[in-house]
């Protein structure tokens, strides 16, 4: 097992990475405060593992909520649903939420966390690759609201996140590729020789071999935790974990929450970046086929859905929490390996971007 701590005074929380971690009783349950425990999973997840968590919790009261699958249940109206059990069991100020599941889960289930009795004690059990390697660490949480994305939540930290790799055994191939947006994300903003690894690596990650993941997961938490670390509220490095991320959100929202999964449209709004950089003059025509190329052979899908029309993007992009006095801000690229703080980019531009941009294939 690899603990990698992410560093916030005394907020500072443990990452545990490896395989059968959900088969230790002590990670869990030295972060539990109370004898009372709400896990928060859906109806996909618990089946295959809420049980293991639950039974090193035979002397805890465990009450579960599990909610529906998918993007779509991420809103207050399912948060609602966690608040109904938590005060219907009655439970304390001292009690523990526990999230067991992927992003959704983990962001719905941790800003139930950070509202009830103004914050109750949560652990992250993040169940996709995408939330072991992005979701679960740094405290973000929230809900969707109909007109954008991610736009109702708080910054609550958990008390530790266990990322046991085995249970990646059963995510499918489509979301395991929608991790690697966010693992291919971390090289490009920051980590260039990791980059390079990943290209020399990817076909070992899709292929799912397992010394390779654990290493992703690794290199993905080390990066995100520094991140977090330096600017835990996001007041200016934290944003480049947001590359791709305008485009990708405004794909979510214009398109219908579900559609395209998160890491998808971040890979489509990452090449919408890389052009969009290249138009700026910072990337080579070459620096975005390179970008490109690394997307394509994780199988993630780089061409913007056709029906997103170039209004949508500019209506949706607007309401994103980058933007400053009704600017829309997006994170571009400096260089292959380092991303810009957040910037305004001139209209003309980026309405060449979203008319021009296709993608490939
Ligand atoms: P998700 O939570 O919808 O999970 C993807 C699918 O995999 C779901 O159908 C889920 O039920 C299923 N699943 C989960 N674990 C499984 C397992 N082990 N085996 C089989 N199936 C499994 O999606 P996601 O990609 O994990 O997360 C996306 C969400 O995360 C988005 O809402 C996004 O906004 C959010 N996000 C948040 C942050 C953050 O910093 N808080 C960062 C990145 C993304
Ligand atoms: N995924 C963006 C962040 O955690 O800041």
């Amino acid at each position: 097992m690899k603990t990698l701590n992410v560093e916030l005074n005394d907020r500072s929380y443990p990452i545990y990475i490896g395989s059968g971690l959900l088969n230790e009783s002590s990670l869990l349950t030295k972060h539990i405060v109370s004898k009372q425990v709400l896990i928060v999973s859906n109806e996909t997840v618990a089946p295959l593992y809420l049980q293991k968590v639950a039974d090193h919790l035979g002397d805890y009261q465990v009450e579960t909520v599990i909610l529906p699958d998918g993007e779509a249940y991420k809103t207050l109206d399912y948060v609602n649903r966690v608040f109904d059990q938590l005060m219907g069991k009655r439970f304390s100020r001292n009690a523990t939420l526990i999230a067991l599941g992927g992003g959704v889960i983990g962001d719905l289930g941790g800003f139930a966390a950070a509202c009830y009795q103004r914050g109750i004690a949560f652990i992250q059990i993040p169940t996709t690759l995408l939330a072991q390697v992005d979701s679960s660490v740094g405290g973000k949480t929230g809900v969707n609201h109909p007109q954008g994305k991610n736009m109702i939540g708080a910054f609550y930290q958990p008390k530790c996140v266990i990322a046991d790799t085995e249970v990646l055994d059963t995510l499918d191939d489509r979301q395991l590729a929608a991790g690697l947006a966010e693992v291919i994300k971390y090289g490009l903003i920051r980590d260039l020789s990791f980059l390079n690894w990943l290209e020399e690596h990817i076909s070992k990650l899709v292929g799912r071999d397992k010394e390779a993941m654990a290493y992703a997961i690794e290199r993905s938490c080390i990066n995100k935790a520094e991140i977090v670390a330096e600017d835990e509220f996001e007041s200016g490095v934290r944003a480049i974990l947001n590359l791709g991320h305008t485009f990708g959100h405004a794909i979510e929202t214009g398109i219908g929450y579900g559609k395209y999964l998160h890491g998808e449209a971040v890979a489509i709004g990452m090449g919408f970046a890389a052009d969009l950089s290249q138009r700026l003059g910072c990337l080579s025509e070459q620096d975005v086929d390179r970008v490109i190329a690394l997307l394509e052979k994780t199988g993630l899908p780089i061409k913007p859905p056709e029906e997103m029309t170039t209004e949508m993007y500019l209506d949706l992009m607007s309401v994103d929490k980058k933007n400053l006095d009704g600017n829309i801000r997006v994170i571009l690229l400096e260089a292959i390996g380092k991303a810009k703080l957040p910037l305004s980019v001139d209209r003309q531009l980026l309405v060449e971007t979203l008319e021009q941009y296709k993608g490939v294939a």
